[in-house]
């Protein structure tokens, strides 16, 4: 990182543009996706008995809203996120539950730096919200502070692309037609960040947290055929390059691309397996 840029510019930017207005537009298209990972998140809650939750990175609180509820009157979960627009619309579904489940509460800011209350949490959870740092080591340390003794740190991050042939499927499908689609980068902030265990292990032990284990989950998920078109082209590098592209190149890059993915066409629904790991740590 250069000295005078502060910490996360780049994936702050993103966050508060491009990637963070496309996540709001496909919310509900996300959490269908990502619903089994939900599951295992509040169930490893459960499973702790855990009072006061911190969900990193957590967008548009879907997790964070599901553990309020899980949790009641006894407890507490805060999700903090470094966009703008997610954690809008996080606050937004926060009030409409209000009436009926306890308050999730939500912080917008870097969780990387934030002054988080020493010691207040017994769990931290993330759904694939932890991978975006650019110092990582500086990030998991200030997690720790704000966790108490014996307290558990317990998140969802992605194998490697070439486990998740389904999610980069839309790139390489286009790569023929757009010269610009970004190279995804192992050692940078992004998606498959912590596609390498090693690094991951090294990242959580020399930020100090203990008992770190890291176990390969293999989901599958599934959402509707009618969905797909919308998915590839709003989300990841492919959906942030076909902005910029002219309409008839954009419908032949459509074309090209939902070709690709017709191996993962059954009926009318889209089924993959996607690779994670769960990782747990105290
Ligand atoms: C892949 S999305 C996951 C969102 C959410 N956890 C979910 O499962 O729907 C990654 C999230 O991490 C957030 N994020 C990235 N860098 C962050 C940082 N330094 N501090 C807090 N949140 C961050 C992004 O804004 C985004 O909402």
């Amino acid at each position: 990182m250069h000295p005078e840029q502060r910490p996360n510019e780049e994936q702050t930017k993103l966050w508060n543009g491009i990637a963070g207005r496309a996540w709001v537009d496909t919310q509900p298209l996300l959490d269908r996706v990502l619903k089994p990972f939900e599951d295992l998140l509040v169930n490893a809650v459960a499973a702790k008995s855990a009072r006061r939750v911190l969900d990193v990175g957590c967008g548009a609180g879907t997790t964070t809203l599901a553990i309020a509820e899980l949790l009641g009157t006894n407890g507490r979960c805060i999700g903090i996120d470094i966009s703008e627009p997610m954690i809008a619309l996080a606050r937004t579904r926060a009030e409409r539950a209000a009436s009926t489940a306890p308050p999730a509460h939500f912080i917008c800011a870097d969780a990387q730096i934030y002054a988080f209350e020493p010691a207040a949490f017994d769990m931290v959870v993330s759904r694939f919200g932890v991978m975006f740092f650019d110092d990582p080591v500086r990030a998991f340390a200030n997690l720790r502070h704000t966790a108490k003794d014996g307290a558990e740190l317990r998140f969802l991050a992605w194998r490697s692309p070439a486990e998740n042939p389904f999610m980069t499927t839309a790139e390489r499908a286009a790569a023929p037609l757009l010269a610009n689609i970004p190279a995804r980068d192992p050692d940078a902030p992004g998606q498959f960040a912590f596609a390498d265990r090693r690094r991951l292990n090294r990242i959580l032990e020399e930020s100090g947290w203990n008992e770190i284990d890291i176990r390969p989950l293999d989901v599958s998920c599934n959402f509707p055929e009618k969905d797909l078109v919308r998915y590839f082209t709003q989300l990841g590098p492919l959906g942030r390059v076909l902005q910029e592209v002219d309409e008839q190149t954009r419908t032949r890059v459509v074309a090209e691309v939902r070709a690709a993915f017709a191996t993962y066409v059954q009926g009318d629904e889209v089924r993959f397996n996607a690779a994670g790991w769960m990782v747990g740590a105290r």
